[in-house]
């Protein structure tokens, strides 16, 4: 099967030109000006912008966290995210039961994913307390065994890690080639601030950012960046950065000229504030760690992002839970929002967006989209130029986007299982015209016409934190 995609502008992360794709047998096989192709089917692009298909490095698909499950499983959550561009996920693992191999994850994510995913898809591992010597023995037998060269730990919530922890497991991260993934908030002050507020009955969503102020990442991201540094430069990766005061935390390592250091940040950050909190009700949709943030936050990861150079990549952190719907899990912070379950959905308004919002209004260039959204996170993850380029030879994972049409967000929208997004009533200029996976059109203006069971597990080579 051979297709042309003809007369698009396409863009990559380093230029923009108008000309042509061929695709066969699922991958690129030519791009340049007037391709032509005797048995090809010829999809026109005029005046439609053509790009990498995009790449989220942080959903948490079917996540348990014990009290309630992310109702996204891998099947309406990647539908979802191929209805919004992205043809690539990474996933990130709920913990195990305590004490359990590191493999108890790996295992049961193959369960949940495999046979469901309709894009192509890998998983960080996760590293839950105690770290024990033979866990971290694992590192390296998972990395061999399963290509996956990243794992993530969490500075907070039942089973984050302390400083010994963290520091030995980013000494075993560094030996076995592995970027370490990292949440970052301060536990001990956030969950004093959450007791303190609960006693004086403050119970309402908008105590929620209260309790996590900014300095609760900042310092977290501080002391990673520190700890990481004392165990030799081990390859670090910060997790949804949120704030102003987290974001001059990595300007000071990025000044210092600190190896190995990647940043992402999310699509939440970059477009909503802590006024979604005002309303008690409302507000529980938007209860997500760490929470959302001042426009003064937003506007300056912004201009870190048009600036470059101290953002690597934007995911979600895509984590939906009912509102209203089934058992209206989003409910249980009703009368105290620390028993909301943290999360909320972005894996398919993400690229959107982020094309509408960040290129269209002017704050990044084409190339910049396509770098935060396709490349880097590929780059940061060892799926580069399989995922996230255009280069002859890889994966034919495209996305097309008409800028001549408006994309609405109701409830229409949604493809995923949520009942809500966090961006209802906003009309993004552009629309995703088609979007192909390995060559086949998995959407057709908003059609999915993919089949479950289609995406592919991604066994990923090192980041590139880690030869660096
Ligand atoms: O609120 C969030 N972010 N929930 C998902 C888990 C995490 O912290 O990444
Ligand atoms: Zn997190
Ligand atoms: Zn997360």
């Amino acid at each position: 099967m051979k297709t042309i995609i003809k007369n698009g502008t396409i863009a990559t992360d380093s230029e923009v030109f108008r000309g042509d794709i061929l695709i066969e047998d699922g991958k690129i096989s030519a791009i340049g000006e007037d391709i032509s192709c005797d048995d090809a089917k010829i999809v026109d692009a005029s005046g439609m912008y053509v790009m990498p298909g995009a790449v989220d490095v942080h959903t948490h698909m079917d996540l348990d966290v014990g009290f309630a499950r992310a109702i996204d499983d891998f099947y309406d959550g990647t539908v979802a995210a191929a209805c919004g561009g992205t043809t690539t996920i990474v996933d990130h693992m709920a913990f195990g039961p305590k004490d359990c191999s590191l493999w108890h994850q790996v295992n049961e994510y193959h369960r949940l994913a495999d046979g469901n995913a309709v894009v192509d898809y890998g998983f960080h591992g996760v590293i839950q307390h105690p770290v024990t010597a033979d866990r971290l023995g694992e590192l390296a037998e998972i990395k061999e065994k399963e290509g996956i060269t990243s794992f993530k730990v969490y500075m907070t919530y039942d089973f984050g890690l302390q400083d010994d922890e963290l520091f030995n497991v980013l000494r075993a991260a560094k030996e076995a080639g592995i970027v370490i993934t990292v949440h970052c908030e301060n536990h001990g002050v956030l969950t004093q601030l959450r007791k303190e507020f609960i006693e004086q009955g403050h119970t309402e969503a908008k105590y929620h950012p209260l309790s996590r102020p900014p300095r609760v990442e900042a310092e977290a991201v501080n002391r990673m960046i520190h700890l990481s540094a004392l165990a030799g430069d081990a390859p670090l990766y910060i997790v949804h950065l949120s704030s102003a005061e987290g974001l001059h935390e990595v300007m000071k390592a990025r000044a210092e000229n600190r190896p190995n250091l990647g940043v992402e940040t999310c699509i939440q950050y970059l477009i909503l504030n802590d006024s979604m909190y005002d309303d008690p009700s409302e507000g529980l949709k938007a209860i997500m760690s760490p929470p959302l943030r001042k426009d003064q936050d937003r506007e300056e990861l912004w201009q870190a992002l048009s600036e470059g150079g101290l953002i690597d990549t934007v995911a979600t952190d895509h984590c939906p839970f009912h509102f209203r719907a089934g058992k209206a899990e989003k409910q249980y912070g009703k009368d105290d929002f620390t028993k909301c379950p943290n999360g909320a959905p972005g894996v398919q308004e993400r690229l959107m967006l982020m094309f509408s919002e960040g290129f269209m209004k002017g704050r990044i260039s084409l190339p910049q989209l396509v770098k935060y959204a396709s490349s880097e996170p590929c780059r940061m993850f060892g799926l580069y130029p399989q995922k996230g380029s255009l280069e002859p030879g890889t994966d034919a994972d495209i996305v097309i986007i008409d800028p001549g049409k408006v994309t609405h967000i109701d409830r229409d929208y949604i493809r995923g299982a949520s009942d809500y997004s966090c961006y209802e009533g906003m009309d993004l200029e552009g629309s995703i015209e088609k979007v192909f996976l390995r060559g086949k059109e998995i959407v057709d203006n908003g059609k999915f016409l993919g089949e479950k069971g289609e995406g592919k597990y991604l066994r990923r080579g090192p980041s590139v934190l880690a030869k660096r």
